[in-house]
């Protein structure tokens, strides 16, 4: 018997490459599921030092892990409808974007049995009509099988500023030098951990965005995902 599981793409790539505005946009046009797989291991670390947890306790962080109570919803905002992310009833959207956050999560996502705590989560939001997933390892561990896969990368100057300015904009302090220092340190982290490090997929296209507006990124995902579809039998 052969299962027929919807269409995936995958969209990784370190902190600050666009790789969440691009997915969330493309799973908005095609009006496909998004998973920001990020965000799992952010609520795990935020989750962690919520309850004092050191973050180097690996089973207590596996158990966080397992029993994580988070919900991703939407709700109607000063600017329209936004997503928001739910962790035991609360709303923590904001918490989850600090750099505290970041970087716990990093940490937490360093031990094998968080990832397969978390992989099963990752895998069920593979529903119809499809799915756009964000992360570090969507291509290479959690959708081998996807039909699309995008390795984002630029520049750690270009990808602090990109965060500097997102956090501005949000109206929350930050300070350059101190982001550009987090963005390196947690490259070197994602990049030589033993399980599911930041590596491209064989088979991903990889695009180099330091030069390429968010519009840029998205026009070329976009071109990718229509001649792959087109070819696997059309993108309705
Ligand atoms: O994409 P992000 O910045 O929200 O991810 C936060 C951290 O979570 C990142 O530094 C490493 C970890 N992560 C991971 O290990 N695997 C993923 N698929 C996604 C994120």
């Amino acid at each position: 018997m052969t299962i027929d599981l919807s269409p995936v793409i995958t969209i990784d790539g370190p902190g600050g490459s666009g790789k969440g505005t691009v997915g969330q946009r493309l799973a908005w046009r095609f009006g496909w599921e998004f998973l920001d797989s990020g965000a799992l291991y952010r609520l795990v670390g935020l989750c962690a030092l919520g309850r004092d947890i050191k973050l180097d306790s690996v089973r207590e962080i596996a158990n966080i892990a397992r029993n994580l109570e988070a919900q991703f919803a939407v709700k109607e905002g000063d600017f329209g409808t936004e997503g928001i992310i739910l962790l035991e009833d609360q709303d923590v959207s904001s918490k989850l974007r600090t750099e505290d956050c970041a970087s716990a999560a990093s940490q937490v996502a360093q031990y094998d049995d968080v990832r397969q705590a978390l992989l099963e989560r990752q895998r069920a939001f593979r529903v119809e009509p499809g799915l756009v997933a964000d992360g570090r390892d969507m291509g290479t561990v959690v959708f081998p099988d996807a039909q699309l896969k995008v390795f984002l990368t630029a520049s750690a100057e270009i990808r602090a500023e990109r965060r500097f300015k997102q956090l501005k904009t949000k109206g929350m302090s930050a300070s350059l030098s101190a982001i550009l220092a987090d963005i390196q340190a947690r490259d070197y982290r994602d990049t030589h951990r033993s399980v599911s490090p930041l590596i491209p997929a064989d088979d991903a296209v990889i695009l180099d965005t330091t030069l390429m507006s968010v519009d840029d990124v998205e026009q070329k995902v976009l071109e990718l995902a229509k001649s792959r579809f087109l070819q696997l039998g059309g993108l309705s």
